[in-house]
């Protein structure tokens, strides 16, 4: 049964970014300071001025509506609004809403993301995602956001990939603040749930305004990265177990939480992680689904995670696998959330695989729609080329690519960008009435 506070609202067709990958200049936060160590990014490279999009999102509005989509996924960045613990930059705070006001005019959903993956420096300083006591600062940042743009906003993300940013940064060390300890990535995961159950009651508390007039004034969710996890070798007992505790773990444990349940967080050498948050219960209107591709799970091998051999592969290396995001559809379905698929794309500098990638993904989609899964809207990852965090500027998921190398860092529409308009067209024209 679809959720009644799901709203009843038409399907969306949108592209995602966030803030510090297209923005530019987001010089306030733990990742820019990580993009100046040495060897912590492909080729050296920094987010820097990015895509420029602070000040040329008009620009990226009109290339959504050019592609037929109307809706837009992008972050808020909390270092620019709260650049001091407690000090609120109103000029930050303008200009995000300049940039929903300029969604409205276009007629483009924003669905609005909290927190993708960047902190404030002081709230990284103040020992980050790890200590519960910080979790009151994010909070406070939610109620100012709900209060502040409440009358635009009707769907919020609170947090992206709290998974992927905790093994990121705290077990593999590879992302800010660079830990590599699997215990504490576990009580980072716990942390970053609790806080989006916190985070979501000040949304519900503060945006009272339903923007869209359909009824639901805020529908709040996480996005979750659904990765599929399988054994490299199907006769390997031991590779069947470690995909299936990884699976336990990373996919299962997290929307188990994020749909009300207990927080369990285990897997072999780390401490095991079991906390009740009352919060949670209610918080999530949706899950937000962030599909890639699958790994296979390798014992013994030079990688533990591998892509399929013989696959063809995306420039960073991950299968090509659209008939994947049924699978990861049917899954994350059975936690009983209404779904958007919150981020969907591949890195293809040459355009190689992305038409063939949108086309089949969109038919998993509409597979795993015609069997009943509740998915409410689709954005494409990513609208622009970005700063993909440790690729830097390797990784190009862009429906548009950009040119960094100039100095007004050129957008120019991939032949996929037509393939996903035309895909999108199909769809709403045959929509009934
Ligand atoms: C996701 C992130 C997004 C982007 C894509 C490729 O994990 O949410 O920012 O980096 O991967």
């Amino acid at each position: 049964m679809p959720s009644p506070r799901a709203g009843n609202g038409r399907f969306l067709w949108g592209a995602g970014t966030s803030a510090h990958q297209v923005e530019g200049g987001n010089d306030g936060s733990d990742w820019w300071d990580w993009e100046q160590l040495p060897d912590k990014i492909r080729n050296g490279d920094r987010s820097g001025a990015a895509c420029g999009s602070w000040t040329r999102y008009e620009e990226d509005l009109d290339l959504l509506t050019s592609m037929n989509l109307d809706a837009y996924r992008f972050s808020v960045e909390w270092s620019r609004i709260e650049p001091q613990a407690g000090r609120y930059d109103e000029s930050a705070i303008e200009h995000y809403r300049k940039l929903l006001l300029a969604c409205r005019a276009r007629g483009i959903t924003p669905m609005v993301t909290l927190h993708h993956f960047t902190n404030p420096r002081w709230f990284a300083a103040l020992g980050g995602w790890e200590k519960l006591e910080n979790l009151s600062h994010f909070v406070s940042f939610a109620r100012l956001m709900g209060e502040r743009y409440g009358d635009l906003v009707d769907h919020w993300i609170t947090i992206n990939e709290p998974e992927v940013l905790a093994f990121r940064g705290y077990d593999e060390g590879a992302w800010p603040p660079g830990v590599k300890d699997r215990s504490r990535a576990l009580v980072v995961i716990a942390n970053l749930l609790e806080a989006h159950g916190l985070a979501s009651a000040a949304l519900r508390e503060t945006d009272r305004v339903d923007a869209d007039g359909d009824g639901a004034p805020a529908r709040i969710g996480a996005a979750k990265h659904w990765v599929l996890l399988e054994p490299l070798r199907a006769w390997n007992p031991l590779e069947h177990l470690s995909a299936m505790l990884q699976n336990g773990v990373f996919n299962v444990a997290v929307v188990r939480a994020l749909a009300g349940g207990p927080i369990d967080l285990s897997i072999p050498g780390a401490k095991p992680v079991r906390r009740h948050v009352d919060a949670l219960r209610g918080s999530s209107d949706f899950l937000g689904v962030n599909y890639y591709t699958r790994w296979l799970v390798s014992i013994g091998g030079k990688e533990p995670r591998v892509a399929r051999p013989g696959a063809a592969v995306s420039d960073l290396g991950w299968e090509f696998y659209p008939a994947g995001l049924e699978r990861a559809l049917l899954a994350s379905a059975s936690f009983g959330l209404p779904l958007y698929v919150a981020e969907n794309g591949i890195a293809d500098a040459e355009d190689r695989l992305r038409p063939a990638f949108i086309r089949e993904s969109l038919a998993s989609l509409d597979r795993a729609r015609a069997r009943g899964v509740d998915v409410r809207g689709y954005f494409h990852w990513s609208l622009l080329d970005n700063f993909e965090w440790n690729d830097g500027y390797h990784g190009k998921f862009g429906l548009c690519a950009v040119d960094f190398g100039k100095a007004d860092a050129p957008r120019t529409p991939r032949p996929s960008a037509h393939v996903y308009a035309e895909e999108v067209k199909r769809r709403v024209s045959s929509r009934p009435a």
